[in-house]
């Protein structure tokens, strides 16, 4: 995939799933509490994901309106979900490769997270490390720890994902800090991989990046190792996302439903399915991607809640998605009701807030072809409410329904075709 049908599909789906589902306190757990291997061993031993079904995962997505998908392969636990030749700290069987079998087939792009950070390979620093759960344990000393032993282990498990999984559209790095990141991950040598097996393929910016470091993706001629799309987390940019000397940069926000990446059972402060859909469209009114994590359970399931939030996501995009696929930004300024998309010369109005009255468009009447409702398709008519032609430069759209609901009250989307 390159990064202009990446831009087009706008929607993905992150999965963030392994050992971390049985503590189920989310993928930091022995970050958070300074959990040693030994008793992470117990949950690698007892993790049988016995209901792991990836068709049902990628038809969810599907019918979400989701278009990619990226999956941990490994996480900074160490934990491989395949089938590596370099440890035997891997799932028995092979999870990422029936994850990508299973959303190949039902249509969707595929992507691998995969993280340079290593908490389990002995030859990753310990004590002192900013993230390690070992960072404050002197016992663990980083004496003996060999960095190139584990630079080539991890080039390896690279070079095995990139050669053994057939094509792949995205590879999700994470995370660069402090001294860790480019020429100390072997960033050109990875760069080399990509370019000799998966030309076609795009990365994030997270080799160089770190939060609000994104690397040299910033600058006005960015590095090899720089990436394709830089990967706001949690938040949305306030108005998009351009370089040190103002080029629009591609960018995708990570999201995740509740406050969690990995399976967290008491997390259940998921956000409204009404909530991402808005967020979803308030990306790519900036120009941006939006991908939305789920973080399956320790049997293979994704949460309930989750469930229930794509399925009322895709009753939205079922009638709207023409509003965000191959949608950027607007010409227009963002108006007070919602928000615009755009996609060539047709503009999408995003009404999100009720009006006691008509809704202003700042577009002239005489440049309008039509308006209707995109989910039926009903003309919406062009009015001049009393004193509207103090106002030449607007247009007037008669929407609501009775007593001033809109028909949607998520967001009603109207299709403005404008005069060629
Ligand atoms: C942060 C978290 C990591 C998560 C990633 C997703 O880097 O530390 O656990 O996978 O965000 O964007």
């Amino acid at each position: 995939m390159n990064i202009q049908q990446f831009q087009y599909d706008r929607f993905g789906l992150f999965l963030h799933w392994g050992v971390y589902a049985i503590p189920a306190r989310g993928e930091w757990v022995r970050n958070y509490d300074e959990m040693k291997e030994e008793d992470y061993i117990p949950f690698v031993k007892e993790f049988n994901p016995e209901a792991f079904d990836p068709q049902a995962w990628a038809k969810a997505a599907r019918q979400a309106g989701m278009k990619y998908a990226v999956m941990t392969a490994k996480h900074h636990d160490g934990y491989c979900l395949f089938d590596t030749k370099t440890t035997d700290f891997k799932y028995k069987e092979d999870l990422v490769r029936k994850y990508l079998d299973a959303f190949r087939e039902e249509g969707l792009k595929v992507g691998l997270y995969y993280s340079l950070i290593d908490w389990h390979h002995p030859d990753f620093p310990h004590y002192g490390d900013r993230h390690h759960p070992m960072r404050n344990h002197p016992e663990f000393s980083n004496e003996n720890r060999d960095w190139n032993r584990y630079l080539d282990y991890m080039h390896t498990q690279i070079r095995e994902l990139l050669t053994g999984y057939g094509k792949l559209d995205i590879m999700w790095f994470d995370f660069s800090y402090n001294e860790m990141k480019k020429d100390k991950w072997g960033a050109e040598t990875i760069r080399d991989m990509i370019d000799a097996y998966q030309p076609d393929m795009i990365t994030d910016n997270r080799m160089e990046g770190d939060g609000i470091y994104p690397g040299s993706i910033m600058e006005e001629h960015p590095s090899r190792t720089a990436g394709d799309f830089t990967s706001p987390e949690q938040m949305i940019p306030p108005y998009g996302i351009v370089n040190k000397v103002g080029k629009p940069v591609p960018w995708e926000a990570c999201i995740t439903m509740n406050e969690h990446w990995g399976y967290c059972a008491k997390d259940t402060n998921y956000k409204s399915a009404a909530l991402l859909i808005r967020t979803l469209v308030e990306c790519v009114s900036k120009n941006g991607n939006m991908i939305l994590n789920v973080g399956p359970d320790a049997r293979g399931r994704f949460p309930k809640q989750s469930v229930q939030i794509l399925k009322e996501i895709g009753e939205w995009m079922e009638y709207n998605s023409a509003s965000i696929y191959g949608c950027g930004a607007s010409d227009l300024e963002k108006p007070e009701w919602g928000r615009y998309t755009q996609k060539g010369d047709v503009i999408y109005a995003h009404i999100l807030d009720e009006s006691i009255f008509d809704i202003a468009v700042h577009i002239p009447m005489e440049r309008i072809e039509s308006v209707r409702r995109l989910s039926d398709g009903s003309e919406i008519q062009l009015v001049t409410p009393w004193n509207g032609e103090s106002f030449p430069e607007y247009t007037f759209l008669n929407v609501d329904t009775a007593y001033h609901q809109m028909p949607d009250p998520i967001d009603t989307v109207l299709e403005i075709r404008l005069k060629k």
